[in-house]
């Protein structure tokens, strides 16, 4: 068990994303995975999509935490996560078909909500434009069973899915009235029969996911209050990014949950006190998937050219993602509101070769400079970006290992961008392989 640090005190960690999902969180929490006793999803669910690289493997990881990949750790979906039950075993299958065990290694809250085959109906029907504003979701039911799960009464947890017998009654009555529901939302006839959207679609799946989550099930906040008693070091894994939270985000173009470390302390179900150290990911740019403002997006080849390099395409959806410049008016929100303490920068490999590097140092709205990111979408769409640009470096940085030996252009920018965002940047990222990562404090 990797206890404590050299003064005694438990190092419990949280990695959450700076900008709009798809910062490289995956890749991160797997590094640090290999110092922590237990990993902890806490906010989202199939939506997010995390791939890791080991050697010639890759692994696309939608609901298991990244930590699952690190055989000493023991990985938990919290409470304020959204389960697609069926997702979930195809996940859990997919590593067991390729040697990794998960037995004793995986526990889920008794208290997560389940994403029912008619939350992803929902969500593609409610974001198809017809029923005000298009988010482009990633359509796999998460907004409606947040929704549900407000709602309560309606909702079924991991602990129903256990109790399954004591449910059917309300399961049955529940899928009916989904039916008129999605009816009178315009669902298509092929969809609204389709097998799997039926109460006996519905309850057949569920006996059968039963068979294969039921024996992680529990009440993880109460394992989690012993593993902290014991001495064992937790970390904290976030998806989706900072731009997409509920209350601090682009709103209404953002998830429907808590994705920083303001998320901890109910989505995984542990004291608020308990978390000091934060890990913000960013890439060296920005990008985002879906719609709604990015002001320091690029509409031209530069844009283009990040996308490429970068292999910018949705883990999840394959969506090509939106491109620009690193905007450090929303970054230095994120480090404020998402409680982080330090920062990895991805993907520096992918900015070798441009001439020059911008920075969003601010907005202009109307002509005028502000101070602030605006609530309305329809400003902060509207507004202009303030960009810095600085000298590129050519180099190939993938080889290095040492920040020392980054070009010189390379370690400005990075200084540039601490400066403006107000915090250090300790890791960066030259390309997906673990060992691929410059540690600062080293
Ligand atoms: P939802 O979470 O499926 O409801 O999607 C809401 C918005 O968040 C959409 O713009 C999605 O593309 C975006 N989103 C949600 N999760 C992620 C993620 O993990 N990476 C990138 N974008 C995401």
């Amino acid at each position: 068990m990797s206890s404590a640090n050299s003064h005694g005190q438990q190092k419990h960690t949280c990695v959450v994303g700076m900008g709009w999902g798809d910062e490289g969180k995956g890749k991160i929490v797997d590094l640090l995975a290999g110092d922590f006793d237990v990993v902890i999803r806490f906010n989202g669910g199939a939506n997010a999509g995390h791939t890791v690289r080991i050697g010639d493997d890759a692994f696309a990881l939608h609901l298991l935490p990244s930590g699952v990949l690190r055989e000493q750790a023991v990985s938990v979906i919290g409470p304020g996560v959204v389960v697609d039950p069926a997702g979930l075993v195809e996940e859990m299958v997919g590593l067991e078909s390729r040697g990794i065990d998960l037995t004793g290694r995986l526990l889920i809250s008794d208290r997560a909500h389940l994403v029912m085959p008619y939350h992803k109906l929902e969500d593609r029907l409610r974001d198809s434009g017809s029923q005000g504003k298009k988010i482009g979701t990633t359509a796999k039911g998460i907004g409606p069973c947040y929704a549900e799960k407000m709602l309560r009464s309606s909702a079924f947890r991991m602990v129903d899915l256990v109790h399954l017998d004591r449910n059917t009654d309300r399961l049955r009555s529940v899928c009916q009235r989904k039916r008129s529901i999605l009816e009178s939302m315009g669902a298509e006839e092929a969809s609204l029969n389709d097998e799997a959207l039926t109460f006996d679609g519905t309850l057949s799946m569920l006996q059968s996911v039963r068979k294969k989550l039921a024996g992680h099930v529990r009440d993880t906040t109460t394992w989690l209050e012993h593993s902290v008693r014991e001495g064992r070091n937790l970390l904290f894994e976030s998806a989706n990014g900072m731009l997409l939270d509920i209350d601090h985000g682009t709103f209404p173009y953002v998830t429907a949950s808590h994705t920083g470390l303001n998320g901890v302390p109910s989505g995984a179900g542990v004291s608020p006190h308990l978390v000091r150290r934060c890990v913000g990911v960013s890439k060296a740019y920005a990008t985002r998937v879906g719609n709604g403002p990015f002001p320091s997006e690029l509409h031209d080849e530069r844009g283009d050219r990040i996308r490429e390099v970068g292999r910018e395409y949705g883990t999840t959806t394959g969506r090509p993602r939106r491109c620009g410049w690193l905007d450090a008016v929303t970054l230095r929100r994120s480090v404020v509101l998402g409680g982080v303490t330090e920062i990895a920068m991805m993907h520096m490999d992918t900015l070798s070769g441009l001439p020059e590097v911008g920075i969003c140092t601010g907005y202009r709205l109307r002509g005028q400079l502000i101070g602030s990111i605006p609530a309305d979408s329809d400003d902060l769409e509207a507004v202009e970006p303030v960009f810095e640009l600085v000298a590129g470096w050519q180099e190939d940085v993938s080889h290095v290992r040492r920040f020392e030996d980054l070009p010189v252009q390379a370690r400005s920018y990075i200084h540039r961008v601490e400066k403006l965002v107000g915090a250090t940047i300790s890791m960066v990222s030259v390309g997906p392989e673990r060992n691929q990562t410059i540690h600062r404090s080293r």
